[in-house]
């Protein structure tokens, strides 16, 4: 047994995998089914050294993905192939993910997973992870509207038609919006792997000239997107009448796209923006848990405006 570092190589069979394990855990007879269409190809431009696989007799068995946001850090997707469960690769990789983390200097390190499972919640208690609040995985459907109307109309900026200088300004913007939720917290690797590899768009939204807001959409080929929809991987807002304006932006550009749905998931800790989502119309599509290695609960608290959910 050899555990390595993934590269883009490796995308496939990492695919495979994923779909078996999940569908396996779940009970979905058909792997191809899980997620269909989301890709995980861009993981690799967000962090290029935070996959590892573990390997028997050259196969692929098991891999971890790590992802860090500044100074917190997240593991997932853990999966290893059904015929290994049980004995101990799980946790061999957990340990290379305690490491990254180390040698990122990430002091919250979190991760989700099914609230309902003894088994992935005995794991991760191990590494001194505890089960915190909910997330909710939510979806609302998109109605192609007038593209003529005036509620179609975007009034927020997209970072892909920034020019370079521009780009590193509204970075900047991002980096301290997130920087007055959670010190450290960082999204600029997830915003320009989104631009590079031209698999969605994140939208900006000011107000007196300050940026108040902004959300990382996954959509498309290559995305984190399932099939015909667009993924709020990651969203931020000042306060709750900026967070229902990105919420806004975010339908404007599902529909200019053309997708069928919006799907954002949200830790119900943060009450007023989860209530937000679902009085704009999101419904609740699964449930999982939030586990933090911490005492205190890092940016999953009431009066924070944030989207994501760590899978
Ligand atoms: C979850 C998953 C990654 C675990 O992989 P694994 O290789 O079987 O895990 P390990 O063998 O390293 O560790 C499992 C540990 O949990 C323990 N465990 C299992 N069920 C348990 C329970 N009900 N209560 C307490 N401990 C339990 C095992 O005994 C083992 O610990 P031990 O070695 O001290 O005995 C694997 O089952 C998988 O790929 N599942 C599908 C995809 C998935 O759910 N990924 C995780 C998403 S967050």
């Amino acid at each position: 047994m050899e555990i390595k570092a993934l590269n883009t190589s490796h995308l496939t069979e990492l695919e495979n995998l994923v779909r078996v394990a999940f569908a396996k855990h779940i009970g979905i007879p058909d792997p191809n089914s899980f997620n269909s269409g989301a890709s995980l190809a861009s993981r690799f431009e967000v962090a290029a050294d935070g996959a590892f696989g573990t390997f028997i007799d050259n196969k692929l068995v098991a891999a971890i993905f790590c992802t860090p946001w500044g100074s917190f850090g997240f593991f997932g997707p853990l999966v290893v192939l059904p015929e290994y469960w049980g004995s101990g690769l799980a946790q061999a990789l957990i340990e290379i993910a305690d490491q990254f983390f180390k040698d990122k200097n990430i002091e919250l390190a979190g991760l989700y997973t099914f609230s309902n499972s003894p088994k992935h919640l005995a794991l991760y208690q191990k590494f001194g992870y505890w089960p915190k609040q909910l997330t909710a995985l939510m979806s609302t459907e998109i109605s192609l509207l007038n593209p003529a109307s005036a509620e179609t109309t975007a009034t927020a900026e997209r970072f892909s038609q920034f020019d370079g200088a521009s780009q590193q300004s509204y970075l900047e913007a991002a980096r301290e919006l997130c920087n007055g939720i959670y010190p450290g917290l960082d999204l600029s690797s997830e915003i320009k792997a989104l631009a590079s590899c031209k698999i969605g768009e994140t939208v900006f939204i000011e107000k007196d000239g300050a940026t108040v807001g902004f959300a990382v959409c996954h959509f498309g080929h290559g995305s984190e997107a399932t099939s015909n929809s667009c993924y709020i991987k990651f969203a931020a807002a000042s306060d709750q009448e900026q967070f229902s304006r990105l919420l806004s932006e975010c339908r404007k550009l599902s529909s200019a796209v053309g997708v069928t749905h919006l799907t954002a998931g949200v830790n119900t800790a943060r009450h007023q923006a989860y209530k937000t989502m679902l009085q704009s119309g999101f419904k609740m599509q699964a449930i999982g848990v939030a586990m933090l290695r911490a005492d205190h609960d890092g940016f999953n608290r009431p009066g924070v405006f944030v989207i994501d959910d760590w899978r």
